[in-house]
């Protein structure tokens, strides 16, 4: 296209609406979306605004991204002084000043001996990454023959083929198979509707166990990494039971099996501590983090892992290539110094308090919808991560029929009201920034609440 062109061009295809749409793939079925696209001009704190003014508030921040509010000036400003300074390393040479700096910040603040610190773009990047150095691992310590990724049904690990392969949605994957090889699923622990039939805690966490027997039926000398969301979102936010983790860090312990936790949404204070790893008190080989790292500033994604693991990718070259893995931005100094503004905001301002304390004011308050409505059956997740579960009669657990997509219904209707939550047919779910306030708490609560009562009131009618 010549340059003289280009404003023509840009012009022409703003001349109608339908035209000026077509100009972009969104997430959404485009003809269910450009019937009232969503479009956002700006954000400040908890709101957005849409290009016609309309102001959202913001459950969810942006997609549990927006970890210390939106027009954040200390990390705005500290993205200023880096472009100021450097804007980009060569990364087949070597890194930069500031990945050094957020990578030690990020291993001072990991639990146990998770230390060495990988730094990409996305999380889809990340979790790819850590199946990577799982097989390499196995390669490099004498077990060629691992090689296969343990992970769960209703699992979301990313859109690239590797990480699409380790998730468990079938409506995301379905249209792109065949999947890579070497990926395996088990069921994820949803209590509230356990696909074995039993009841916590009488059930002997089959959930869990039987993931020691698909190693065993599998081969334990075949199977690389177990690679699980402490808490898993699609699906519902699903919280494991207590002895859900520590039972696959034992299982991995004893097959030589890395635990890979995908942190990309419950890490960076979400669940109320800095890593959800703290929150339940394991500690994995591998973990992952993205989303509310940057804080939605810039693209940044980071896999901290346990020294030993990383001590095996030293060695003489000849012998050892080192970790196989790279994309032209990582490690971009843009990104880590808003990461490291990022993590100075949330440490100074104690914001993983914050969101226990948020938290616990979300759960009490749909615990009292749950009374009041009668149609919640499952409060789930922990700190500004929680979700309801609809259920037309909680006493029996009876879903809403399907073609009702009742909790689609509520989430839209609640989006027409200005506020920005995650909805699916059965469930919504809330991740509002770690900044919230009480008062924007519960802004964002009443305006679900007065939805949830108005598509009650029409499906009585
Ligand atoms: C748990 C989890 N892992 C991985 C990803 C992939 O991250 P990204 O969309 O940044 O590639 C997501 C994205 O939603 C996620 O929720």
């Amino acid at each position: 296209m010549s340059k003289s062109r280009m404003p023509e061009l840009i012009s022409e295809a703003q001349t109608t609406e339908e035209a000026f749409l077509r100009q972009i793939f969104v997430r959404d079925q485009m003809a269910e979306w450009s019937k009232s696209p969503l479009i956002m001009a700006r954000a400040e704190d908890v709101y957005y605004w849409d290009v016609d003014g309309k102001r959202y508030v913001d459950a969810l921040s942006g997609i549990y991204v927006a970890s210390v509010g939106h027009n954040n000036r200390r990390v705005i400003e500290a993205i200023h002084r880096q472009l100021d300074t450097l804007a980009f390393s060569p990364p087949m040479h070597g890194t930069n000043p500031v990945a050094i700096q957020f990578a030690n910040l990020l291993a001072e603040l990991a639990p146990g001996d998770l230390s060495v610190v990988k730094l990409q773009c996305g999380g889809s990047e990340i979790t790819e990454a850590a199946i990577k150095l799982a097989r390499q691992y196995h390669r490099l310590t004498g077990s060629p023959g691992k090689y296969k990724i343990i992970s769960r049904y209703q699992s979301w690990h990313g859109s690239t083929l590797g990480a699409l392969s380790a998730s468990g949605l079938k409506s995301r994957k379905t249209v792109n198979e065949p999947m890579a090889p070497g990926f395996l699923h088990v069921f994820p622990p949803t209590c509230y509707r356990c696909p074995f039939g039993k009841s916590y805690p009488g059930c002997g966490i089959t959930c869990a166990s039987i993931i020691e027997s698909v190693i065993d039926m599998e081969d334990p000398a075949t199977v690389a990494a177990i690679m699980v969301e402490p808490i898993g979102h699609t699906g519902g936010i699903i919280d494991p039971p207590e002895e859900y983790l520590p039972m696959l860090r034992e299982f991995c312990d004893r097959h030589n099996i890395l635990l890979i936790f995908d942190e990309i949404i419950t890490g960076i204070g979400r669940t109320g501590q800095m890593f959800a790893a703290e929150t339940f008190g394991v500690v994995p080989d591998v973990l992952c983090v993205a989303k509310g790292l940057s804080g939605g500033y810039a693209p940044l994604s980071a896999m901290i892992c346990r020294g030993p693991i990383a001590d095996a990718f030293w060695g003489p070259v000849a012998e050892n290539p080192g970790f196989v893995e790279g994309h032209t931005f990582e490690g971009n100094p843009i990104s880590c110094a808003a990461g490291i503004a990022v993590l100075q905001e949330i440490l100074e301002r104690d914001l993983c308090q914050n969101a226990r304390t948020q938290g616990d004011r979300l759960s009490h308050h749909f615990r009292r919808m749950a009374e009041t409505h009668g149609v919640i059956g499952d409060i789930r997740g922990k700190g500004l991560f929680q979700a309801i579960e609809f259920a037309r009669d909680p006493a029996t657990k009876e879903s809403f029929p399907a073609e009702l997509a009742f909790g689609t219904r509520v989430g839209r209707r609640a989006l027409e009201k200005g506020l920005l939550c995650r909805f699916d047919p059965n469930w919504i779910a809330f991740g509002p920034p770690l900044t919230t306030t009480s008062e924007q708490l519960d802004e964002m609560v009443s305006i679900l609440d007065a939805s949830l009562t108005e598509i009650l009131q029409e499906i009585d009618a």
